[in-house]
């Protein structure tokens, strides 16, 4: 049994093995419906339970196609509607008890440690659907989107954009040591990686680079990724944080300066005019719908692997 809380958590071989099958499955059910199960249904008669502490529409949906292409089924708990570590019962009896119905658990959260609590006291894999501090399985179908459009990361440079310091920026951080790309940070000084990513960053030896000058960030770069400018249940002053990222959008003028084949990228929510503007997001170098759909395809590998 193996959780998939961080990428960081996972060796290179075994992130190269969940994308690989990722891209094998995705092939081997081309001019199937939607929701038709693969031929082998590796998670028939068998379910999971997805919690979802904040909004979700992306996550919420790849995941119920992603079990049901699996051969299995899903329900979503509203933790509001259920005894979820308040009242009456402990976060540790509830997955007790969720344990005994299900044979994985999906967790979105605002709270990390939560999720880390949960996943110790289930006798079931947890997957990460996105906390504070990370956002795997969106960086895991982020590198199949890549791949797809542009073959192999190895070695590619990868240019971030914005808020360089939330879930996003930490789990592509990590990402760029197991996949071995080069990855630009352009962000001001005071929403750049925190520290403890840094350490790993260092240890893993990351090929990283901060810089405070958007252009310089994306030169030369591959991809350019970026993320909205304040995110969910982000406690700070939104409109003075929006005002320090201004100079951060990407633009025309910014992608002008990435590669003539650069692709991209947005996990999306997005704030259209802020972070990006809509001539990039609608252009003919965005892949973002594809990296919805991804997500399906990405999420139906790392659940086997859990399970596996
Ligand atoms: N990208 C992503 O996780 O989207 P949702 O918030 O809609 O799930
Ligand atoms: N950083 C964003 C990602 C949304 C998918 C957030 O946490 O709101």
């Amino acid at each position: 049994m193996k959780n998939f809380i961080n990428i960081s958590d996972c060796s290179s071989v075994e992130l190269r093995a969940i994308i690989e099958e990722a891209k094998k499955r995705k092939q081997n059910r081309s001019g199937l419906n939607k929701s038709a199960p693969d031929e082998d249904k590796p998670f028939e008669g068998k379910s999971m339970a997805m919690i979802f502490e904040k909004p979700s529409t992306r996550t919420r949906m790849s995941f119920d196609i992603a079990v049901k292409q699996l051969g299995g089924s899903s329900i979503i708990l509203n933790p509001d509607g259920i005894h979820y570590g308040k009242g009456e019962e402990t976060l540790k009896d509830t997955a007790k008890v969720l344990s005994e119905y299900v044979d994985i658990v999906m967790l979105r959260t605002s709270s990390h440690k939560n999720l880390e609590e949960f996943g110790r006291h289930l006798d079931v894999p947890i997957i990460n659907g996105l906390s504070d501090v990370s956002h795997p399985c969106q960086i895991m179908s982020d590198i199949l989107t890549y791949e797809e459009s542009n073959g192999s990361i190895e070695g590619k440079t990868v240019c971030w954009i914005g808020d360089g310091n939330n879930n996003m920026s930490n789990s592509l951080i990590e990402a760029a040591g197991k996949f071995n790309f080069k990855l630009n940070i352009g962000c001001p000084k005071k929403y750049s990686p925190n520290k403890s990513i840094l350490k790993l960053a260092k240890k893993e030896k990351v090929k990283l680079t901060i810089t405070s000058k958007p252009l310089e960030a994306a030169t030369g770069a591959d991809c350019v990724m970026t993320d909205k400018w304040v995110s969910m249940n982000d406690k700070v002053n939104k409109i003075s944080k929006k005002k320090t990222l201004k100079p951060y959008q990407v633009n025309k003028k910014l992608m002008s300066k990435a590669n003539s084949d650069a692709i991209f990228m947005h996990c999306l929510p997005v704030g259209r005019g802020e972070e990006v503007t809509n001539d990039v997001i609608d252009g003919k170098q965005s892949v973002v719908w594809r990296q919805a759909l991804n997500r399906v395809h990405a999420q139906k590998s790392i659940i086997k692997w859990c399970i596996d």
